[in-house]
């Protein structure tokens, strides 16, 4: 937490680091913008980064690197098999966890590859705080289905519940007695929960989730990609973590699991992706799946040079005025723009700011992609590219079904480091100008429509020509600004 308080007025969030290499950003024009956007099938995902101005698509793989991480990866040992890099990121990966193995992956989703692979056999229950998309395409190509058993309070949009991510312990225990603990190997824990806003879990319901696994004889996996953020909410708002340091409420966590797996692309501010255990029966299970599908076992995948680079951001990541960097941001964007009418997501999360689409475009319906279209505004009034986190991001069921999504949010994420003060301003400023003229915003439809995570590279059309309606109401209230 920022130690520093502020003489006038409330505390604003407090960079501790000063930045030392710059990238240079382009604005298009709101006409071009709206070009970009069509041609990119009015999905984010598919716009060059050229055209975006503030990327906030994501924190993966994004976040600002320090001079630490670039040091260490001159250092890094490059070799196939044996590199003196990997035994450094080993050592520190037990250092932080206490976890005796250590399998690399290029990322979390091959993690998930070989997590499921391995565990998750034709009808086996996964019980969940919350999926995510990548999770749950892995669980349901190796014929297992996804149980989320999350707190009521989960999917209320506007919120003061400070664990929204918990898992309900009744709902746990009657889905294990309904299905039966044989058919369910793991229990998931999402820290950070992304799909319903980066929302944390608390270290007691952890606990409470562990005995319920040890009563079943259930493992309990934990998802640490966003781990750095929920651990900063522990140590906020978890009355008995308070005087715990962030790397003891990381081990008291570590303590309760059987495996932890992360993207390093958001834990540890690189590029690749860990499973961790402290069970040598569990590691030698999926250890014969990483040369087959990652590579060899002391690189699986990634660089050494991000390999070097993750062990020094676990490191960071530590670090008690580092952690703090991201949710400080965010909270100061979703309250700036709370100020201002627009419906998010509270209390703010992790990763980044959550504006809830069905509220701010309520006249358009869910299967025409409120969020989605969203987004898609957002991004022609401002050039800020941020993600739908809705309706696209589902997929249809096998009889063709759209499944209609409990939340329709748009996330505009903050990679740690990356953003100025002023430019989470200009974001707000231009969505505040979008929230007046929001009838102007209408909906999408598919074009061309993917089977398989739709979300990423499926492309849509406006349903009518609110696109050209948007841009010249731009016009009229900004002139021949950017
Ligand atoms: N688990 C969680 C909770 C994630 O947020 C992600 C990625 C993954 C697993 C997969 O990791 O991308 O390294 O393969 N989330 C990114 C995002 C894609 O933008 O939220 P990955």
């Amino acid at each position: 937490m920022s130690q520093i308080k502020f003489f006038q007025g409330d505390n604003l969030p407090l960079e501790m680091h000063k930045v030392r290499i710059v990238q240079k950003l382009n604005l298009i024009p709101v006409e071009q913008r709206m070009k970009a956007m069509s041609e990119a099938g009015n999905n984010t995902f598919l716009l060059h980064n050229r055209d975006v101005f503030l990327d906030m698509l994501t924190d993966s793989g994004v976040n600002a690197m320090s001079d630490r991480q670039l040091a260490a990866m001159m250092e890094a040992d490059d070799s196939y098999a044996g590199s003196e890099t990997f035994f450094r990121l080993e050592a520190k990966i037990r250092e932080i966890f206490g976890t005796e193995f250590f399998l690399p992956a290029h990322q979390g989703r091959a993690c998930e590859h070989i997590i499921s692979k391995v565990f998750v056999k034709q009808d086996s229950v996964i019980p969940m705080n919350y999926h995510f998309t990548t999770t749950k395409s892995h669980i349901t190509l190796n014929g297992g289905r996804v149980e989320e058993v999350y707190i009521d309070e989960a999917l209320n949009i506007t919120s003061n519940h400070p664990f929204k991510g918990n898992i309900d312990i009744r709902k746990l225990v009657e889905l294990i007695k309904k299905e039966g603990a044989d058919d369910i190997p793991f229990v998931r824990m999402e820290a950070g929960t992304n799909l319903i806003g980066g929302q944390p879990f608390s270290l007691e319901n952890m606990r409470q989730v562990r005995k319920v696994c040890d009563e079943y004889g259930i493992m309990l996996i934990l998802d640490a990609s966003l781990l750095a953020d929920n651990l900063y909410f522990i140590k906020q708002r978890e009355k008995d973590c308070r005087n715990m340091s962030i790397r003891e409420i990381t081990r008291a966590m570590a303590d309760l699991c059987d495996i932890i797996y992360f993207s390093a692309r958001k834990l540890g501010c690189a590029r690749g992706g860990a499973i961790c255990t402290d069970k040598s029966e569990l590691a030698d299970k999926m250890r014969e799946l990483v040369p087959l599908y990652e590579g060899f076992l002391t690189y699986g995948g990634m660089s050494v040079r991000e390999m070097e680079a993750m062990a020094v951001g676990l490191k960071e990541t530590m670090d008690e005025e580092m952690i703090n960097q991201g949710p400080e941001f965010i909270a100061c964007m979703a309250e700036e723009l709370q100020k201002r009418g627009i419906p998010v997501v509270t209390p703010p999360g992790g990763l980044g700011c959550h504006i809830d689409a069905m509220g701010f475009v309520d006249h358009i319906p869910q299967t025409q992609y409120p969020a989605g279209a969203l987004a898609a505004a957002i991004y022609i009034a401002s050039g800020v590219r941020g993600m739908e986190r809705g309706t696209m991001s589902e997929q249809r069921d096998e009889n063709g079904v759209e499944p209609l999504s409990n939340m329709e949010l748009v996330r505009l994420a903050l990679p740690r480091r990356v953003f100025t003060l002023s430019q989470v301003m200009y974001a707000v400023d231009r969505i505040t100008w979008l929230y007046e003229n929001r009838k102007l915003i209408g909906g999408l439809k598919f074009i061309e429509e993917p089977r398989v995570l739709r979300f990423f590279f499926g492309r849509l059309a406006p349903t009518n020509d609110w696109q050209d309606r948007l841009v010249k109401k731009f016009r009229e209230d900004f002139g021949d600004s950017l």
